[in-house]
C-alpha cells in the first residue's frame, strides 16, 4: 500500500525532512497520491510535521504502546487481528469481546483487574506489556498442555535479545532469580474437544515499583539500565511465537526448551496447590505432555500441575 512505502521512506531518513517531490519521485506516485498518504498516516496517529520548501518528518517514536507504532509491525498470524487499548481490566476479559479467530490479540498500556496464576493479581502498571491472543482448533485437548511450553520458549527467545533470562518451569520467564514475565494458559474444552486456547503474557518492560505477586519482579528497563521500545519488543514476541507455534516441530520446540529450563537437574520443591505436604527432589526431565519429572526419596514422581521453587530463583510463597 503506498501510505507503507511512504512510511518506509520517512523512517529511513532518519528523522530528517523529506520533500513531497523525492517521495513522489521515488514512488513513482503523483503529489496528490503522497499528500493522502501522509494524512492517512496521520489520522492512524503518527505525527508528521510538513515545513515550506523541506517537505514532511516523521517524528521520532516513544517507547510506550501506542497504535501507530503498533500498526507498522512486521505482519504475523499471532496478532494478526490486533486491538489496542490504553486501558483493560484484563486482556483476557476484552479478548472474550470479539469473534474467536486464529490469533487474535489484545493488547493493552495498563491493566486494571491484571489476572495471574493461581488465582493471584498481577500489577499491571503502565510501562509493561500485556497481551492475551486466541488459538483455535486444531489443538487436541492432549497437547493443549504444551502449548504452555511453546509460549514460555517464544517468549524466552524474543527477551534473551535484551536480557541473559531462562525458563522457570513451566512458563515463568526469569532473569537474575527475578521474574521478569508471567504466562497464563485458559483452555476451553467441549467434551474433551478444545474450543480454544487463550494465551495471557505479562511483560515487565518499563514499569517497576512492584507488589504483591511480582515483589521479587524485575524488568528490562532495570535489567538493561534504559528503556526499551515496548512496539518493537511485542514485534519480536509475536514473530517467535509464529516460529515455534506454527513452524517447529514439538520435539525441537522441547529440545530447545530443555536448554534454558532453569529446573533441569536442579534441587527443587514441588508445592502442591491442595494443602499436600511439599516434596523436595531434582527436576531430572522435561516430558513431550509439558509435565517434569522429580526424583525424590521415595522415587520418581511426575508433576503437571501446581508450583515449584527453584534454589537460587524467587520463592514460592503460600497464600
Ligand atoms: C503468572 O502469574 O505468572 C501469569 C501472569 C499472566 C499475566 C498476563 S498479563 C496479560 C494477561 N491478562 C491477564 O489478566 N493476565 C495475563
Amino acid at each position: 500500500m503506498t501510505k507503507d512505502e511512504v512510511l518506509k521512506l520517512l523512517k529511513n531518513s532518519g528523522g530528517e525532512y523529506v520533500s513531497g517531490e523525492k517521495i513522489s519521485r521515488e514512488l513513482n506516485i503523483t503529489r496528490t497520491a503522497v499528500w493522502k498518504a501522509i494524512n492517512s498516516l496521520r489520522s492512524e496517529g503518527f505525527t508528521i510535521s510538513s515545513a515550506t520548501n523541506k517537505g514532511y518528518r516523521l517524528a521520532v517514536e516513544g517507547v510506550h504502546l501506542s497504535r501507530a507504532a503498533l500498526s507498522a509491525r512486521k505482519k504475523t498470524v499471532i496478532g494478526g487481528e490486533l486491538h489496542f487499548f490504553e486501558s483493560v481490566t484484563s486482556t483476557f476479559d476484552k479478548l472474550a469481546e470479539f469473534e474467536p479467530k486464529e490469533g487474535l490479540t489484545v493488547i493493552a498500556a495498563q491493566q486494571t483487574s491484571g489476572r495471574g496464576r493461581l488465582g493471584r493479581n498481577w500489577d499491571s502498571g503502565r510501562g509493561g506489556g500485556y497481551f492475551s491472543f486466541m488459538l483455535l482448533p486444531p489443538i487436541d485437548a492432549d497437547t493443549a498442555p504444551f502449548i504452555t511450553l511453546i509460549c514460555a520458549l517464544a517468549v524466552q527467545r524474543a527477551l534473551s535479545e535484551y536480557a541473559d533470562c531462562k525458563i522457570k518451569w513451566p512458563n515463568d520467564i526469569v532473569c537474575g532469580g527475578r521474574k521478569l514475565c508471567g504466562i497464563l494458559t485458559k483452555t476451553s474444552l467441549t467434551e474433551n474437544e478444545v474450543e480454544n486456547v487463550c494465551v495471557g503474557i505479562g511483560i515487565n518492560v518499563n514499569n517497576g515499583g512492584f507488589g504483591g505477586e511480582l515483589a521479587n519482579a524485575t524488568s528490562l528497563k532495570e535489567i538493561c539500565g534504559h528503556e526499551i521500545d515496548e512496539n518493537k519488543l511485542f514485534e519480536r514476541v509475536a514473530s517467535e511465537l509464529d516460529r515455534a507455534y506454527y513452524r517447529e516441530s514439538r520435539a525441537d520446540v522441547l529440545s530447545d526448551y530443555k536448554t534454558v529450563c532453569a529446573n533441569l537437574g536442579k534441587h527443587i520443591t514441588v508445592h502442591y496447590a491442595n494443602g499436600k505436604r511439599d516434596i523436595p527432589g531434582v527436576c531430572t526431565d522435561i516430558l513431550p505432555d509439558g509435565s517434569m519429572n522429580v526424583d525424590t526419596e521415595n522415587g520418581t514422581i511426575n508433576v503437571n500441575s501446581g508450583e515449584v521453587s527453584v534454589k537460587g530463583i524467587y520463592e514460592f510463597e503460600r497464600k
